[in-house]
């Protein structure tokens, strides 16, 4: 069954009903109140580190929200040392075994979503429909490649022997895998990298983002807890260049997970191509120049309401979210006008409401480069919609969602990572030269098409070069098993997270030839 389809993706939480809201703000409110402290976890065992970090909320950069300690090059090494003597045994351990790991953690995360929407919301100012969706991403990730592991590593796949032999080929854990993640998604895309690499029999050293290390100690806790043995699987917070830098050059990592800016895994590419010992994988999920095409034909309504969602959800902080706006010239003017109407009704705030739409970016760093890339657009590009912030945000980093229109995609240097949309208008019969230009940026994660013209629905599809396209509907929150995700070119190696063959990187084949 390659696609799944007798398993079931998480429930969530409904945010409709009165009730379970208020039950989960008392559950994240208590789990708030624990005073909070994390760490390198080398062998199963929580240690303290080089660095002390004081962790501050990113909705009040007063509030302290915990400490961590980030790792030394001493624990790094243990670490590694661990994880390679424990990986044999792992790979040896029954996929079934190991995928009943990974579903006991499932269960326990699914049990304790409050408290880790608490700490997605704390430490990286996620909104309550963002946090139980990043719950429910990481709930799907381990129960989606267990049921893989269960499907294609517990039995080698036999295959024919003309000459009598036996013939079978089976996979393999490669041995320990580095797995280093992005602070956007700091559960979902932190669990899932790991979950691939231990349903597939490999040890795992996980170094998350420098800004989410607390989500981060708080899923590895639930993933032992659940039965991952101690050393094989350790968490090295820390920053980049420090401690995922030496790992990623020493010939004892068998692969590499890494999500995040295009310009680091170009990094860590070279570091792998100039590494003594064997050539491994990296598989690298990376950035985007997302793209919407909205024709004269598309439904105003359903546009801007999918605009809103791609564009500010999450407050733009999403690899799939909507950059830049093709809008048909016929209808620009029409769909602008709705579009500012919708993003004045846009409440920018406290994540921790149940009204906020667009809560806080992860840091004043992030913060600083968005507001001067919207001072950038406001002396070289046309203001579409730059509201203020409201009072209520003055202690937090807050950047409020705004639009320019711009006269081509080229424009754009970058990848902008936060709640700015970018607008250009186009003439019906220069869409050749729009797909062309969305083309040369060399990016290729998602793509929108709105058109009610089957014809032009085709072309775009077939003229991109992108790993999700979305048509007459908003173009992020990829389903794990339903929409498997990633991108092409600049975004990314492949294969698709949450998808069928995604587990195959991480995994090497053997071959066995008897002679009977
Ligand atoms: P980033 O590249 O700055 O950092 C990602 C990770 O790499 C962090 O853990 C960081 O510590 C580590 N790192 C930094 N320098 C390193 C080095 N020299 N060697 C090894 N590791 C190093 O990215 P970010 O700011 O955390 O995340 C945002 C980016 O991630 C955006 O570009 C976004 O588009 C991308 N992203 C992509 C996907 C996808 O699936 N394609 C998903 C989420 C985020
Ligand atoms: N998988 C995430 C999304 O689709 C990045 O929005």
């Amino acid at each position: 069954d390659l696609f799944g389809a007798e398993r079931k993706n998480a429930a969530g939480i409904d945010l409709n009903d009165p009730r379970a809201v208020t039950e989960l703000q008392q559950a994240m409110a208590s789990a708030a109140a624990e005073s909070w402290a994390a760490g390198p976890i080398v062998g199963g065992v929580a240690q303290t580190g080089s660095e002390r970090r004081i962790v501050t909320n990113p909705a009040d950069r007063g509030q302290v929200v915990g400490e961590i300690f980030w790792a030394t090059p001493a624990q790094a090494e243990d670490a590694l040392s661990r994880a390679q003597r424990a990986a044999f045994a792992w790979n040896a351990t029954p996929a079934a075994e190991r995928a009943a790991c990974l579903e006991r953690a499932a269960n326990l995360m699914s049990a304790q979503t409050p408290r880790l929407m608490a700490f997605c919301q704390r430490e990286a100012g996620k909104t309550l429909a963002d946090g139980i969706a990043e719950v429910r991403e990481a709930v799907d990730f381990l129960r989606y490649y267990a049921a893989r592991a269960r499907a294609e590593f517990a039995t080698p796949l036999s295959l024919p022997g003309p000459t009598g032999e036996r013939n079978e080929i089976s996979l393999q854990g490669r041995g320990v895998f580095l797995c280093i993640s992005p602070w956007n998604f700091p559960l979902a895309i932190f669990t899932g990298q790991i979950s691939a690499a231990l349903a597939a029999g490999n040890a795992v050293i996980a170094k998350p983002a420098e800004q989410t290390g607390m989500v981060a100690a708080e899923a590895v806790r639930m993933l032992h807890q659940a039965g991952v043995p101690g050393d094989v699987l350790h968490l090295l917070p820390g920053d980049g260049p420090t401690i995922a830098a030496p790992l990623v050059s020493d010939p004892r990592i068998a692969g590499v997970a890494f999500t995040g800016s295009t310009e680091t895994a170009r990094i860590i590419n070279q570091a792998l191509a100039a590494r003594e010992g064997p050539i491994v994988p990296l598989i690298a999920e990376t950035g985007g120049q997302n793209a919407m095409l909205v024709d004269s034909t598309a439904l105003p309504e359903q546009v801007v309401e999918d605009v809103i969602t791609s564009a500010f959800q999450s407050a733009g902080q999403r690899c799939s979210a909507l950059r830049v706006l093709f809008l048909q010239e016929d209808v620009a003017d029409k769909m602008l006008t709705m579009l500012k109407g919708a993003m004045a009704e846009l409440v920018v705030g406290d994540p921790a409401l149940l009204s906020t739409d667009v809560g806080p970016v992860i840091d004043e760093e992030a913060r600083q480069m968005l507001e001067a890339h919207k001072a950038l657009m406001a002396r070289e590009a046309k203001p579409i919609y730059e509201p203020a912030l409201p009072a209520t945000t003055a202690a937090g980093s807050f950047v409020a969602p705004a639009a320019y229109e711009i006269a081509g995609i080229d424009v754009l240097e970058r990848e902008v990572f936060g709640p700015i949309l970018h607008v250009v208008r186009f003439r019906a019969d220069r869409l050749d030269q729009v797909l062309d230009s969305i083309a040369n940026t060399g990016y290729g994660l998602t793509l929108g098409v709105h058109s009610r013209i089957d014809a032009t629905v085709e072309q775009v599809y077939r003229r991109l070069p992108v790993g999700n396209a979305y048509v007459n509907r908003n173009i992020i929150g990829a389903v794990v098993g339903v929409q498997p995700f990633g991108g092409q070119g600049l975004s990314g190696t492949g294969p698709k997270a949450g998808g069928p063959r995604y587990l195959h990187r991480f995994a090497t084949e053997k071959t066995l030839s008897v002679d009977t």
